[in-house]
C-alpha cells in the first residue's frame, strides 16, 4: 500500500495546528486531518485539557515567542567569524554578550551598566539555586517576602533553608517588619522580587529600596533581587532596579531574558560587585565547564545588537496591556464586591483576595469542571496559609480567552462565596 498526497492545508487555531491532507491511499482518494498540539511539544512541563482556560500559566503565549526573530539573529551570529562562541566559555560569560547587554539594559534602566559586573546564568531559577549552594548551608536562615514566587520555594527546600516570610503592602516589602526582625535574628539573605511581584504585581517603592540597601549594610546580609519583571512596565516606568544598587557589595540582582524573549533560551543574568563577583567565578562547576551557555548568549548578543529584542520588547509590553485590561476588566465585571484586586502597572499577574471564609484550593475542582484553572494562594507560601487568594496570570492566553476565563471563574466565586 502506498499514500501520495496532493493537498495539505496549513490551518493554526489557537495553540493547534491542523493540517488537512488529501492524498491517495493506494488507489482511493482519501483525505485525513492532523492536529498537532504545539502547546504539548513547546511546553512539555505541563500538559492542558484541551477546552480549559488554565490561568495560573505564568509564560509568555506560544505565539509570542519570537522564532522569526531568532532565526534572525542566529544567521547574523553564526555568519560571523567567530568560533570562539563553540569554546568552553569565559567564566563569566561572554564579554560581547555582557557589553551588548550593558547597552540595552542602560537605555532600559536609565542607568550606565557596567560589563564587568554580569555572570551569565542559565536563568534565574539557575542563579537562584547557584546563590543558595554558594552562600548557605543547611539550616540557615533566609527571609521572603510572603507571598513570594512559589517556584523558589522549591529551590530554597532544596538546600534545606529555613524560610522565614515577612508581610508586604501595596508598596512591597514592609520595612519596618524587616527592621523588627533583624533585631532577633539575621538571615543569610532576602530573596524579594522587588518590580511587578509574583504573585501580587506590588512594586517595592523607591524610598523601601533605599533602606533596604542600607539595612543590608548595617546588619550584612545579602539582598538577592529577582528583577525579571523590571522591564515588563506597560504604563509607567518603575522605580530603578535594585541592580542600581549593586556598588553595595550585598546585593546581587538576577535577571533573565525568559519572560522578555523566550523561556527555552534558558538565559539570564547576574549583576553584581566585583567582590561577589569573584565568588560566583570560583567554582568547581565554573572552573570545570567554563562559564554557562555560550553559544545561545552569542546568539542572543546578536538579537540585541539588530534590535530585535528591543522591538520584540515593545510589542509584548502592548500585548500583555491589551491582555490585563481584558482580564481585569471582564473581572470586575463579574466578579462579586466582595472580591479585591489590585491592577498592576506591568508583569504577569492579578493577586484576588477572596471572603476569608472561601479556600481557592478547594475550589479548583469545581473550577476544572467548568474548563478554568488558577493558581490558589496557599502555593505562594512557605506554611500554605493565604487560603483566601488566587493568582491570575494574563500572559499566556488571547483577550477573548481571558475574558471567558473570567466568567468562567467568576461564576465559580459567584457559587461559593455568598
Ligand atoms: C519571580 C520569578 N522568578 C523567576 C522565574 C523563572 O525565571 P527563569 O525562567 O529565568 O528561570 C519566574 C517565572 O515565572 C518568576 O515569576
Amino acid at each position: 500500500m502506498w499514500y501520495s498526497v496532493n493537498f495539505i492545508k496549513k490551518i493554526e487555531r489557537n495553540d493547534s495546528l491542523i493540517l488537512v491532507i488529501l492524498g491517495n491511499l493506494g488507489h482511493f482518494r482519501h483525505s485525513f486531518i492532523m492536529i498537532i498540539d504545539k502547546l504539548k511539544i513547546i511546553t512539555s512541563n505541563f500538559d492542558i485539557p484541551p477546552d480549559r482556560i488554565d490561568l495560573s500559566i505564568g509564560q509568555p503565549g506560544t505565539s509570542l515567542l519570537p522564532l522569526a526573530a531568532l532565526a534572525q539573529a542566529a544567521q547574523h551570529c553564526l555568519s560571523q567569524d567567530n568560533s570562539y562562541i563553540l569554546a568552553y566559555g569565559a567564566e563569566k560569560g561572554n564579554w560581547y554578550f555582557h557589553n551588548a547587554l550593558a547597552g540595552f539594559l542602560s537605555e532600559q534602566y536609565k542607568l550606565s551598566v557596567n560589563p564587568d559586573h554580569f555572570f551569565t546564568t542559565t536563568g534565574i531559577s539557575q542563579g537562584l539555586d547557584f546563590i543558595c549552594r554558594l552562600f548557605t548551608r543547611p539550616g540557615d536562615t533566609i527571609f521572603i517576602e510572603k507571598p513570594t514566587y512559589s517556584l523558589a520555594l522549591g529551590i530554597f527546600t532544596d538546600h534545606r533553608l529555613n524560610v522565614v516570610g515577612l508581610p508586604m503592602d501595596e508598596d512591597g516589602l514592609i520595612i519596618e517588619t524587616l527592621e523588627e526582625e533583624l533585631a532577633h535574628q539575621t538571615p543569610v539573605f532576602i530573596y524579594t522580587i522587588p518590580t511587578f511581584h509574583n504573585p501580587t504585581g506590588h512594586t517595592l517603592s523607591a524610598a523601601r529600596r533605599e533602606k533596604l540597601v542600607q539595612l543590608s549594610r548595617e546588619y550584612n546580609f545579602l539582598i538577592v533581587a529577582d528583577e525579571v519583571y523590571q522591564l515588563l512596565a506597560y504604563t509607567g516606568m518603575p522605580p530603578a532596579p535594585m541592580a542600581k544598587y549593586t556598588q553595595a557589595a550585598t546585593v546581587l540582582s538576577l535577571g533573565s531574558f525568559s519572560k522578555i524573549l523566550a523561556p527555552g533560551l534558558r538565559l539570564g543574568w547576574i549583576q553584581t560587585h566585583p567582590d561577589l563577583m569573584k565568588r560566583l567565578t570560583t567554582t568547581g562547576l565554573i572552573n570545570s565547564g567554563g562559564g554557562l551557555n555560550p553559544f545561545t548568549s552569542a546568539i542572543v548578543q546578536s538579537a540585541i545588537e539588530l534590535g530585535l529584542q528591543e522591538k520584540q520588547l515593545s510589542h509584548l509590553k502592548k500585548v500583555y496591556l491589551q491582555r490585563k485590561n481584558a482580564l481585569n476588566s471582564a473581572l470586575r465585571e463579574n466578579l462579586p464586591d466582595s472580591v479585591s484586586f489590585v491592577d498592576s502597572d506591568g508583569g504577569f499577574f492579578t493577586w484576588l483576595q477572596l471572603p476569608q471564609s472561601v479556600d481557592a484550593e478547594k475550589l479548583l475542582p469545581e473550577a476544572h469542571k467548568h474548563d478554568v484553572s488558577f493558581a490558589p494562594g496557599s502555593f505562594f507560601s512557605p506554611r500554605r496559609d493565604l487560603k483566601n487568594y488566587l493568582r491570575l496570570s494574563f500572559a499566556y492566553y488571547e483577550e477573548s480567552e481571558l475574558k471567558e476565563g473570567a466568567e468562567r471563574l467568576a461564576s465559580v466565586i459567584n457559587r461559593n462565596s455568598s
